[in-house]
C-alpha cells in the first residue's frame, strides 16, 4: 500500500539534499527517508534538515534503508555522480546507468508501488534505463527533464521583458541538454502571443533576444558549474514541484521526462513533453502541434539520445 504522505530521497548530495530541504520547507509530505551510500551522509543532511521542523511544518524526517522506503508514494533517485566543469550530462552516461540499474533492483526488491521521479544526469537515458530496470507501467516513472530548463527559460523572458515570470507561459522540450529546444510557437504572457508582447514592451523584434535567451537557457548549468561547482537550487524546486503534483493530484502540465509510445511519431525513448501530473505520475503525454522547425529539432533531440541509448543497451 502507498503512503502518499510519505517520500523518500535517494543520494544525498547537493541535489538531493536541497530537493528534502526544499520539500521540507512546503510541508508537502509528513514523512521523508533520505538515503545514501554513504549512510553518515543521509543521516546528517536528516538531522540538520529536521533542525528547521521548527519554523516550518510537523514532519518525520530521517535516515534509511529500501526497506524503509517500500510504502513512499514518490520516490526522488538523484544518485550518482555530477557534470564536472567542461563534462556534458551525457558523458555521466556509463557510470550513472550502472548506479540507477543497482538502485531499481532494490525499489523492485522491497515492491515499491510508488512514483519513481528521476533526476540523475543524464536524465533522459537514466529515465528510460529506470522504466526498463523496474517493469514499471510508464507513467510510474518520471524525468525531473526539462522542467527546469523551462524555469530557467521563464526567469530570462520576464528578466528581458520586465515582467512577473509566473506569468510567462513557455517550455523547453526535448533532451534535458544540448539538444533541447525552446516551444517559441506556444509561448505567451498572460495569454498574450509573446512577440505581440514583446512589442508593447517597446521591442521592434524580439528574435535576437529569442536567440540569446535560449543559448543562456542551454549554457545555464555549465556556466553555473564553472563558478560553484554544481546546479541545486533550481532543481530542488523543479523536483519538489513535480513531487506536489503527484502528491496533491493536481493535474499540473510540466515537461517531465517521458517514455513516448508514438507521440511525435517516436517511440521507445524518454525526452520532455508536456505531460499531465496527478496522482498516476504522468497521465497524460501531450501531442501539440509544433512549427515545422520545432519537431525537426525535437526529432533530432530525440536522434541524438537514442544514439546514446544504443551504447548503453547490453
Ligand atoms: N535533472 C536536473 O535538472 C539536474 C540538475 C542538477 C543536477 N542533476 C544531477 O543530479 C545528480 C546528483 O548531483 P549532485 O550535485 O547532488 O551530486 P553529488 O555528488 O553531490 O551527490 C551524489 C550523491 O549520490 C550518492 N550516491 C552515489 N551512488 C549511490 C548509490 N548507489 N546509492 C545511493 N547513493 C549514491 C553519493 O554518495 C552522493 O551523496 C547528478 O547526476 C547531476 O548531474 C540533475
Amino acid at each position: 500500500m502507498v503512503n502518499i504522505q510519505k517520500t523518500a530521497v535517494i543520494g544525498c548530495g547537493f541535489v538531493g539534499s536541497t530537493i528534502a530541504y526544499t520539500l521540507m520547507q512546503k510541508g508537502t509530505f509528513s514523512e521523508m527517508v533520505l538515503l545514501d551510500e554513504n549512510h553518515a551522509k543521509a543521516e546528517g543532511e536528516a538531522m540538520d534538515i529536521s533542525h528547521g521542523l521548527p519554523f516550518a511544518h510537523a514532519m518525520d524526517i530521517r535516515a534509511g534503508s529500501y526497506d524503509d522506503i517500500a510504502d513512499a508514494a514518490v520516490i526522488i533517485i538523484t544518485a550518482g555522480a555530477n557534470q564536472k566543469p567542461g563534462e556534458t550530462r551525457l558523458d555521466l552516461v556509463q557510470k550513472n546507468a550502472r548506479i540507477m540499474r543497482s538502485i531499481i533492483s532494490e525499489i523492485k526488491r522491497v515492491n515499491c508501488e510508488g512514483i519513481l521521479l528521476i533526476v540523475s544526469n543524464p536524465v533522459d537515458i537514466l529515465t528510460q534505463v529506470a522504466l526498463k530496470e523496474s517493469g514499471f507501467p510508464k507513467e510510474r516513472v518520471i524525468g525531473s527533464g526539462t522542467v527546469l530548463d523551462t524555469a530557467r527559460l521563464k526567469y530570462l523572458l520576464s528578466e528581458k521583458l520586465n515582467v512577473d515570470s509566473r506569468n510567462v507561459h513557455a517550455f523547453i522540450a526535448g533532451e534535458h541538454g544540448d539538444s533541447e529546444l525552446a516551444v517559441w510557437s506556444c509561448a505567451n504572457i498572460y495569454g498574450i502571443p509573446l512577440e505581440d508582447f514583446a512589442k508593447i514592451r517597446g521591442y521592434k523584434s524580439f528574435e535576437k533576444e529569442k536567440d540569446e535567451i535560449y543559448h543562456a537557457v542551454r549554457d545555464s548549468a555549465y556556466e553555473i558549474i564553472e563558478r560553484k561547482g554544481a546546479t541545486y537550487y533550481g532543481i530542488g524546486m523543479a523536483a519538489a514541484k513535480i513531487a506536489e503534483a503527484v502528491v496533491r493530484d493536481s493535474h499540473t502540465v510540466a515537461p517531465v521526462s517521458v517514455s513516448l509510445s508514438g507521440e511525435y511519431g517516436l517511440s521507445g525513448l524518454c525526452l520532455s513533453i508536456p505531460s499531465v501530473i496527478g496522482r498516476g505520475g504522468a497521465e497524460q503525454v501531450l501531442e501539440i502541434s509544433l512549427a515545422g522547425e520545432e519537431k525537426e529539432k525535437l526529432k533530432a533531440s530525440a536522434e541524438e539520445l537514442r544514439g546514446v541509448l544504443d551504447t548503453i543497451r547490453q
